[in-house]
């Protein structure tokens, strides 16, 4: 059963047109994968999912409700968190309080303890500014974050970004992990390699609109993915 469906998304920025015709869907327990090159829309797909940015046109259901243009409050209450591209976190304060941070709208029902149970490197460092951590661990810390919500899907936006595919591969484990657990998950990615073996399902994107879909299995050997990610005219040089 379909838990997001996205149908016919157009996003525009004043004149600038992000997103034209997309629809996507991901299913109870799937992980699903957008590609595409930068500028092809992405992180604007899952900022109208999440409540941050209003669509000009389409319908976003969540759960067998129409979300669509919902605030982002309602939104992550109802179950999706996002972990948006560049991992921001507050550089200044601790892990522990930048974790506290992201309670403030649980109205104290969050567990960061818990949290901090399946990130024993963060739990060591649950006293270090957050800014004296590595790449990795703070990707690590803004998931660990968005986790506080207790999301049942969760938006993930290029988190392999800059990172050495060691870490990378620990980004992974924590998010198969999550999966296990029975979170879906919606994941921006640039590196394909990663998400073929990990996605369910792919969509490319370019100039906002889908390119390519179909599973992992039958995009296995990159080259549809290549074709379309690049276009096809260039991808045949
Ligand atoms: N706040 C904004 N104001 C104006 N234009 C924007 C804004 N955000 C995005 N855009 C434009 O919308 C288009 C899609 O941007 P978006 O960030 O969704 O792409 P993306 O696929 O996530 O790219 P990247 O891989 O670089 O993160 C781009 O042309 C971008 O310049
Ligand atoms: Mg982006």
């Amino acid at each position: 059963m379909a838990l997001l469906t996205v149908e016919n998304l157009h996003v525009s920025y004043g004149g600038v047109t992000a997103v034209r015709g997309l629809s996507l869907s991901v299913n109870e327990g799937e992980v699903v994968s957008i590609l595409g090159p930068n500028g092809a829309g992405k992180s604007s797909t899952l900022a109208v999912i999440a409540g941050g940015v209003a669509p000009r046109a389409g319908r976003v259901t969540y759960a067998g409700q129409d979300i669509t243009g919902g605030r982002a409050e309602e939104i992550a209450r109802s179950g999706i968190s996002l972990v948006p591209e560049g991992r921001h976190v507050f550089a200044t304060l601790t892990v522990e309080e930048n974790l506290a941070v992201g309670t403030y709208m649980h109205k104290g029902k969050a567990d960061i303890a818990g949290v901090l149970e399946r990130f024993p490197r963060l739990k060591e460092r649950r006293d270090f500014p957050a800014g004296r951590l590595s790449g990795g661990e703070q990707q690590m810390l803004v998931i660990a974050r968005a986790m506080l919500a207790k999301p049942k899907l969760m938006l993930v936006d290029e988190p392999s970004l800059g990172l050495a595919p060691l870490i990378i591969d620990q980004v992974y484990d924590i998010l198969l992990d999550l999966r296990r657990q029975g979170m879906s998950l919606l994941i921006v990615e640039q590196s394909t390699s990663r998400i073929l073996k990990h996605a369910d399902r792919i969509y490319v994107l370019r100039g906002g609109a889908v390119q390519l879909e179909d599973t992992a299995a039958n995009l296995r050997d990159g080259e549809a993915i290549k074709r379309a990610y690049f276009g096809f005219d260039e991808g045949a040089a």
